[in-house]
C-alpha cells in the first residue's frame, strides 16, 4: 500500500569545504548547468509523483538564494507544497528542525536528503520508497565500495588491507516512517548524542533496523571544487537524465504498438481491495505476493508487451522476498522507464475490470486519475471500464477479479525499418 512521503532536504550548511573568498555562497547555491545546484535538488523531487511536501532546511542568512533556487527549479508540477525551516549549527540539528517543522504536516515517511546530492534519480527513490511500503523501519541509499581499502594511523605507518565485501558507502536520501525518525532524533537530542552524520546512524543507535536499496554513484555528494567542476561534466554528458529529461512530441513517435495484458487475484479475509493505486473499501481483500493490484499487474503486463520486454514475474519473481508487499507502482514505475530509455512514450491505455463487486463506477475517476499520475500522462489518455461476468465462471462467484488491459505506446520509427 501506498504510503504518504515528504522530502526532507537539509542546505543549511556552509560549505567551509568549498569556499571562495570571491564568492560566499554556500556550495548547495553555486551553479551548476547555469542554475543552483539546490534548484536541481529540488527538482529531483519536484518531478516524483509520490513526494507531495518538500521541506527545505535552510540557513537564516540564505532566504534570499533559496528564493532564487526555487525560481530556477525547471520543474512544472504545481500541485507540490514547498515548505522552508530554518536549521542548526550540525547538520544533525537542521535534520531536527526539519523533522519538528514537518510535524503537522501528516505525512507518512519523510525521505532525508542532502541538498549537496543533486543528482538523486527517480530509480533511487523507487527503490526507498518500495521497502518504507513493504513496511521497513528505514532505508538507506547506498553504493557498494568499489576501492581497495586500507587502514593507516598516519601516513609513514604499515598499513593493512581491508576486506571490502559487503561494505558499503552510505548516500542519501535516507527514509522513515516519519514518527520513528522523529522520535529517534528526540532521542539523540535527550541524550545530548550531537554527532551523528548520518540519519541511518542516529535510527541505529536509537535501535532502528535500517535495510540497504541499491543507490548510485552518479548520485554523489559535493563537497570540494573537483565535485562541482565533476557535476558540470555530468550535466553536460547526460542530457537524458531524470532532471533534463526532454521528451519528444507524439507526433514524432510514428511506431505504434499496442501490447495487452491480463491478470487475476482471487479474494481473501480483509477490508480493501487495492486497484489501480486505489483503495476500495470492500468485505475482502485480494490475495498475492505484492499488494495485488490486479489493475497495475495488467498495465503492467501491456507495456512490457509493447515493447517485447518479458512481462511482470520476469522481471518481479513472485519468489523474491524483495516484493512481498509491495506498492504495484513500482513496477509500472520500471515499465515506463523502459519505455523512456527506447525513446518512447505512453499514447494510451484501456482497462477492463471484470467482476461483480466491490461496484467500481463510484472509483472510476480516481483510479483513472490515479493510473494517469502513476503513467505520467494525461487522465484523459486512461479508460477504466468495468463489468460483470452475468454471474457465470468465477469472477461470477464472487471468487475474484480479473483485469484486461490494453497499452498503446509509441516510438521512434528506426532509420532501417
Ligand atoms: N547541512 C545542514 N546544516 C548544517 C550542516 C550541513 O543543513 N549545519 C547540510 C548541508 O547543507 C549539506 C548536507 O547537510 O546539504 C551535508 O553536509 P556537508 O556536505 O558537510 O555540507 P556543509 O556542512 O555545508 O559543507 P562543509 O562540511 O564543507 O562545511
Ligand atoms: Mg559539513
Amino acid at each position: 500500500m501506498n504510503k504518504t512521503a515528504a522530502a526532507l532536504i537539509v542546505a543549511a550548511g556552509r560549505g567551509t569545504r568549498l569556499s571562495d573568498p570571491g564568492n560566499r555562497q554556500p556550495k548547495q547555491y553555486k551553479l551548476i548547468a547555469g542554475r543552483p545546484v539546490l534548484s536541481h535538488t529540488l527538482d529531483a523531487f519536484l518531478n516524483h509523483p509520490r513526494i507531495s511536501k518538500i521541506m527545505t532546511v535552510i540557513h537564516p542568512d540564505d532566504t534570499a538564494l533559496y528564493g532564487a533556487a526555487v525560481t530556477a527549479a525547471e520543474c512544472t508540477v504545481k500541485d507540490k507544497e514547498l515548505l522552508t525551516a530554518f536549521g542548526g549549527d550540525t547538520r544533525q540539528q537542521s535534520v531536527l528542525a526539519g523533522l519538528k517543522a514537518l510535524e503537522d504536516a501528516g505525512c507518512e515517511c519523510v525521505l532525508i536528503h542532502d541538498a549537496a546530492r543533486p543528482f538523486v534519480s527517480e530509480t533511487v527513490i523507487n527503490g526507498l520508497l518500495l521497502q518504507l511500503d513493504a513496511g521497513a523501519e528505514g532505508v538507506l541509499a547506498a553504493v557498494p565500495v568499489v576501492d581497495t581499502l586500507k587502514h593507516c594511523e598516519e601516513p609513514g605507518q604499515p598499513l593493512r588491507t581491508i576486506d571490502r565485501s559487503g561494505l558499503w558507502a552510505a548516500q542519501t536520501p535516507q527514509a522513515f516512517p516519519f514518527k520513528l525518525i522523529l522520535d529517534a532524533h528526540l532521542s539523540a537530542a535527550e541524550a545530548r548524542r550531537s554527532d551523528f552524520t548520518d540519519d541511518t546512524g542516529l535510527a541505529e543507535w536509537a535501535g532502528v533496523s535500517v535495510k540497504l536499496s541499491e543507490g548510485d554513484p552518479g548520485n554523489f555528494k559535493i563537497t570540494t571544487w573537483q565535485d562541482l567542476s565533476r557535476a558540470e561534466t555530468q550535466v553536460k554528458q547526460a542530457p537524458m537524465n531524470q532532471q533534463n529529461r526532454t521528451r519528444p512530441p507524439l507526433s514524432e513517435l510514428l511506431d505504434v504498438r499496442t501490447g495487452i495484458g491480463y491478470d487475476v487475484h482471487a479474494f481473501e479475509a480483509g477490508d480493501a481491495v487495492i486497484l489501480g493505486g486505489v483503495a476500495i473499501p470492500h468485505g475482502r481483500k485480494l490475495k498475492g505476493h505484492s499488494d495485488a493490484d490486479v489493475v497495475l499487474h495488467a498495465i503492467t503486463d501491456a507495456t512490457l508487451g509493447a515493447i517485447g520486454d518479458g512481462d511482470i514475474g520476469s522481471h518481479f519473481p513472485p519468489s523474491d522476498p524483495k516484493w512481498k508487499g509491495a506498492s504495484s507502482d513500482m513496477f509500472q514505475f520500471d515499465a515506463v522507464e523502459r519505455v523512456t530509455k527506447l525513446g518512447g512514450r505512453l499514447a494510451h491505455i484501456d482497462v477492463t475490470i471484470i467482476c461483480e463487486e466491490p461496484k467500481i463506477g463510484p472509483h472510476r475517476d480516481a483510479i483513472r486519475q490515479n493510473v494517469a499520475q502513476i503513467c505520467d500522462i494525461p487522465a484523459s489518455r486512461v479508460s477504466v471500464k468495468a463489468t460483470t461476468s452475468e454471474r457465470l465462471g468465477f469472477t461470477g462467484r464472487k471468487e475474484g477479479i480479473a483485469t484486461l488491459a490494453s497499452v498503446t505506446i509509441r516510438l521512434p520509427l528506426s532509420e532501417n525499418e
